[in-house]
């Protein structure tokens, strides 16, 4: 029951909150970049090296490059960043749904002291959509709090962000923070077709205290990440999501299969299989999950445009 309820409340947070707008009016739209988190105050996004170890100290956010050495202190904001348009030549003409479209979600009831250790998917890039219009996709699977204000997620994305891309399929690892900071790695390009593995694993915590999380994508090296995040990290999704379709034609054709989701607890044991994935569906397009293989060991989460 509390599972559920934390499920209801991640689903209204997050995909709505990220995107919903209100644009002040000093704000131009040159200064909103995309990202995971949708349209975003460019001053909020922050590029760091593939690598790099984001810790929360006190109030401030460090940035370390690989080395440990200091690449940049961030102030997160107080209150909620400056809310987010979703702008750009091709959001100004989309027809269709943007924003998280599409997603499978598991919520863990565990206590602090067991959190979720790894959660680890296998899939493959698919081949380019037909019709390119200046669209973006991004497809991952990511982990946050129970209120769903950040996220940490190895994304491959097809079209451009704030970080870069085109008109072809790339890989980068991402960690929003309370809505508030967004950091992303650099990204690499990624053929169609192409094997990825992609890991969250906890490689150290103090229950309650502070959760240490590396994101790696196996087939997209580049794509890598540490952050030590204040919360726990409850929440497992794997998503969709969208910006400036028009067209069904703006998606790959056929289906993404997520094979091999796994998941562990920090004790080592998998979640118990009383428990199943939710599924998400904004049914405004028809794109829909499939839960093939409704597990946590070896589970099959199938996207299908
Ligand atoms: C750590 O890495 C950064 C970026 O590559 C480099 O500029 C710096 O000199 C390195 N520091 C040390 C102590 O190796
Ligand atoms: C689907 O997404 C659109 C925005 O693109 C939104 O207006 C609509 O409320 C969403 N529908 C659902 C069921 O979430
Ligand atoms: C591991 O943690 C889970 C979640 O709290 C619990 O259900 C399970 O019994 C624990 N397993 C062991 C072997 O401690
Ligand atoms: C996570 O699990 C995968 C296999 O599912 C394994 O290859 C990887 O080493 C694990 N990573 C961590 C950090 O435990
Ligand atoms: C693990 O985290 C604790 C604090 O939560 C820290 O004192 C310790 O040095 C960390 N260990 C490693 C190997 O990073
Ligand atoms: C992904 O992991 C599987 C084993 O879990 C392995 O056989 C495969 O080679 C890995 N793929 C890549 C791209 O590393």
């Amino acid at each position: 029951m509390v599972a559920l309820l934390r499920v209801a409340a991640c689903v209204l947070l997050l995909p709505f909150a990220l995107s919903t707008p209100t644009p002040t009016p000093a704000e131009s739209e040159s200064d909103l970049v995309l990202t995971p988190s949708g349209y975003q105050n460019r001053a909020n996004v922050h590029h760091v090296p593939s690598g790099a170890h984001i810790m929360h100290v006190a109030d401030k956010i460090h940035v370390l490059h690989p080395n440990g050495t200091l690449f940049k202190v961030v102030t997160p904001k107080i209150k909620a960043p400056t809310p987010v348009v979703a702008r750009s030549a091709a959001s100004a003409a989309a027809t269709m749904a943007s924003g998280w479209i599409t997603y499978a979600s598991w919520v863990s009831s565990a206590p602090d002291t067991q959190p979720i250790k790894n959660f680890t998917t296998s899939f493959t890039s698919p081949q380019e959509p037909a019709s390119n219009i200046g669209q973006t996709l991004f497809l991952f699977n990511g982990l946050c709090p129970a209120d769903g204000t950040s996220i940490i997620q190895p994304v491959l994305q097809y079209g451009y962000s704030s970080r870069g891309g085109g008109s072809y399929w790339s890989s980068g690892a991402w960690y929003a923070f309370s809505n508030t900071e967004f950091f992303a790695s650099p990204l690499e390009p990624t053929p169609d077709n192409w094997a990825l593995n992609a890991t969250i694993g906890l490689t150290n915590f103090t229950a309650g205290t502070g959760y240490t999380y590396a994101i790696n994508m196996q087939g997209a090296p580049g794509a890598k990440l540490t952050v030590t995040s204040p919360q726990n990290l409850v929440w497992a999704t794997i998503a969709l999501e969208s910006y400036g379709v028009t067209s069904i034609k703006n998606y790959p054709a056929g289906s993404t299969s997520f094979n091999q989701v796994s998941l562990l607890l920090s004790n080592g044991t998998v979640p118990a299989p009383t428990q199943s994935w939710a599924v998400f569906n904004n049914n405004t397009d028809g794109i829909t999950t499939t839960v093939v293989a409704n597990k946590f060991n070896g589970g099959v989460v199938k996207i299908n445009y």
